[in-house]
């Protein structure tokens, strides 16, 4: 076989008058009168084959029937583009090589797609995800992902971290999505269940005095699929003993800012420090995009005493009236508005009011003219002041607010000093709109929240100058209110600490208590999270009583974690960072799919093996397993996965 010495996009000038052995797939042949002009590609990139029928003789004849994606081999001397024939878009622009030999390796059916045609429905590329790989995008992110794991594995290792394989075949872990089973032959009836991230296991090895352990993790999760999750996905998993919040943070700050570095990213730091109740109070969101200086203001006691009944009742009635001020948006027409009203009504708000600052407003404050169906309701005063404390046309609170730790003081009950201090008469700006809503301060936040992310790309306010915006989420609650279940759920695990003074609240009044758990946020996606964990059997009661897990459904669910906690264990804490969002975010895709070799479609199939497949009955059988659905039918997967 003919070897390859150098790769395609290796060759440079200095390789002049050197034999080289070249192998990889035709990119495309040219014909320029009788001279064959062949694009070479391998992983590194493309080098130009030049085969002259005067030159080359049989070889030339040969190579006419070459065709694109077919594998070759072309031994030959590197020689300098003739003057003028340079490529400066190519590393390898200014040479070619004049072939002795060359070798077809394989051929290659005609593709089912051009590899590089964008309008290529995904399921297709699943299928050839083989043909899709060989694009050179996905390969840069590929390479990018095997950066990021390398950098991570270097940076952990240079810190004591140790890494260990944890089971994958075992038993439901708390996360709390669905997960996979799969059928146990030995013990009929019983299942193993794949692991939605390490978590009891991680903690086992402190317990087991490892110290610091590290893996980056095979998950699995049967959930709905959005852009950033796949059902199986990727940890950089993480614990560590005798640590405090501050200590896990510093060094995955410091992991993030290293792995980032590995691939051209130049990560600010250090990392802002939000708290989930301003985070939600100001952003609309546990997970903040801050690239965009846009916050979410009470205009509680702006609206407080004026006659629009509909903004009052909902504050007399312990509600809350939040606005969020949107430059450019001045100029929606009134179908665009609307439209986002009835936008904002599916995201559950009771409905959307707005002011248009600019254009052809009936109202005036000072020189700008108002439009707004609630202007009547409101003296010139009142509609100053709600303008004031909307802070329209005003820098807003929000991206440069989330300075480092100790900066953000500004929470729920400064609410109404930020009213008062951006002041009556503020400056309200031509071209902004403000957008109003009454109602439960959650709702309220969310509902601006998703449309504060609708006004960052539709009016493109994310600043450029900024790319990168990491922060930290922490002071989250340790429970959150199920109301349809009417009970408490984990907000994050049921292992996770509370703040030791809030341990007496946990029977009391479970909804106050602040958990020592904190999420890292990239650009709007949580790219982790992480927590210090109980280690004092009491308190790990007290939460279990709080989460109604009664003694013996805990014995069943955790028994071997609880009674290891019987034998000295070291207070431990850690983290999971989602290797995939990670690798999304620094690839500069929107797709988790783009980062992942054989990802799945939305549906959680793959299209390229049919899996879910039905399986042989003696394979049930074996298993003492019946299925309610016919083999190869709907439910059991077969045909179904390719849609
Ligand atoms: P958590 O459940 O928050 O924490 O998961 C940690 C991170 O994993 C990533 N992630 C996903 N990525 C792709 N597809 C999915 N379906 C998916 N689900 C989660 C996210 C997320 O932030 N054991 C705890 C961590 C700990 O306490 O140490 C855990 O798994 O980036």
């Amino acid at each position: 076989m003919l070897r390859r010495t150098v790769w395609c996009g290796e060759v440079r000038g200095s390789d002049e008058g050197r034999e080289v052995g070249v192998c990889g797939w035709v990119d495309g042949v040219r014909d320029h009168g009788g001279v064959l002009f062949v694009d070479l590609r391998d992983r590194t990139g493309l080098v130009q084959v030049v085969i002259d029928p005067q030159r080359s003789g049989p070889l030339a004849e040969a190579a006419k029937e070459w065709r694109a994606e077919w594998s070759v081999g072309v031994r030959g001397m590197v020689r300098r583009r003739a003057p003028g024939n340079e490529n400066p878009r190519l590393a390898t622009g200014d040479v070619e090589v004049e072939p002795a030999e060359a070798e077809v390796f394989s051929r290659s059916r005609p593709l089912p797609f051009p590899l590089e045609a964008a309008d290529v429905d995904e399921v297709t590329r699943l299928r050839y995800r083989y043909l899709d790989l060989r694009r050179p995008a996905l390969q840069a992110n590929l390479v990018l992902r095997h950066r990021l794991t390398k950098a991570v594995r270097d940076y952990l290792d240079a810190r004591g971290f140790l890494e260990i394989e944890t089971p994958t075949l075992t038993r439901s872990t708390p996360e709390g999505a669905r997960d996979y089973l799969v059928p146990a032959r030995t013990a009929p009836g019983h299942f193993y269940a794949l692991p939605q991230s390490p978590q009891l296991f991680k903690q086992l090895l402190m317990v087991g005095g490892l110290e610091r352990y590290f893996q980056i993790a095979r998950c699995w999760r049967d959930e709905d699929l959005r852009a950033d999750r796949q059902p199986e996905f990727t940890q950089v998993d993480l614990e560590m003993s005798y640590v405090s919040d501050e200590d896990v943070m510093a060094l995955t700050e410091g992991m993030l800012r290293h792995a980032a570095a590995a691939v051209g990213v130049a990560l600010p730091g250090p990392f802002p420090r939000l708290t989930y109740a301003d985070a939600m109070l100001r952003y609309g969101s546990d997970k903040p995009d801050l690239r965009a200086d846009l916050a979410i203001r009470d205009l509680g006691v702006a609206f407080r005493g004026t006659g629009f009944r509909g903004f009052t009742g909902a504050l007399a009635a312990g509600g809350t009236v939040r606005a969020l001020t949107v430059p450019g948006a001045g100029a929606l027409s009134r179908r665009e508005l609307d439209e986002l009203t009835a936008q904002a009504k599916e995201w559950g708000a009771g409905g959307l009011a707005w002011f248009l600052c600019g254009g052809e407003g009936e109202a005036r404050v000072g020189e700008l003219a108002v439009r707004s169906p609630i202007a009547k309701f409101l003296s010139p005063e009142e509609l100053a002041a709600v303008l004031g404390a909307s802070g329209a046309g005003a820098p807003g609170e929000g991206a440069g607010a989330a300075g480092p730790a100790g900066t953000t003081a500004a929470a729920s009950g400064t609410a109404g000093a930020e009213a008062v201090r951006a002041g009556v008469g503020g400056a309200a700006r031509a071209g902004d709109a403000v957008f109003v809503l009454a109602g439960a301060a959650d709702l309220a936040a969310t509902v601006l929240g998703r449309l504060r992310l609708w006004a960052m790309d539709r009016y493109q306010l994310r600043d450029a100058a900024t790319p990168w915006r990491p922060l930290w989420v922490t002071d989250f609650p340790l429970f959150a209110w199920n109301a349809e279940e009417r009970r408490w759920d984990s907000m994050h695990h049921a292992f996770t600490a509370p703040w030791d003074e809030d341990v007496p609240l946990i029977s009391s009044e479970p909804g106050r208590v602040r958990g020592k758990h904190y999420d890292a946020v990239l650009n709007g996606t949580e790219l982790g999270s992480g927590s210090i964990r109980i280690h004092r059997a009491e308190v790990q009661s007290a939460v279990f009583d709080a989460l109604r897990i009664g003694r013996e459904e805990a014995q069943e669910r955790f028994g071997f974690l609880l009674e290891a906690f019987a034998f000295g264990p070291p207070p431990h804490g850690g983290i999971a960072l989602g290797l995939d969002r990670l690798a999304m975010l620094f690839a500069g895709t929107d797709s988790i799919r783009d980062v992942v070799a054989f990802p799945k479609t939305a549906r959680g199939a793959d299209p390229m093996t049919g899996a879910p497949a039905a399986v042989a009955a003696k394979q049930l059988r074996e298993l003492h397993l019946r299925t309610e659905v016919p083999a190869g039918g709907r439910a059991a997967g077969g045909g179904d996965a390719r849609a």
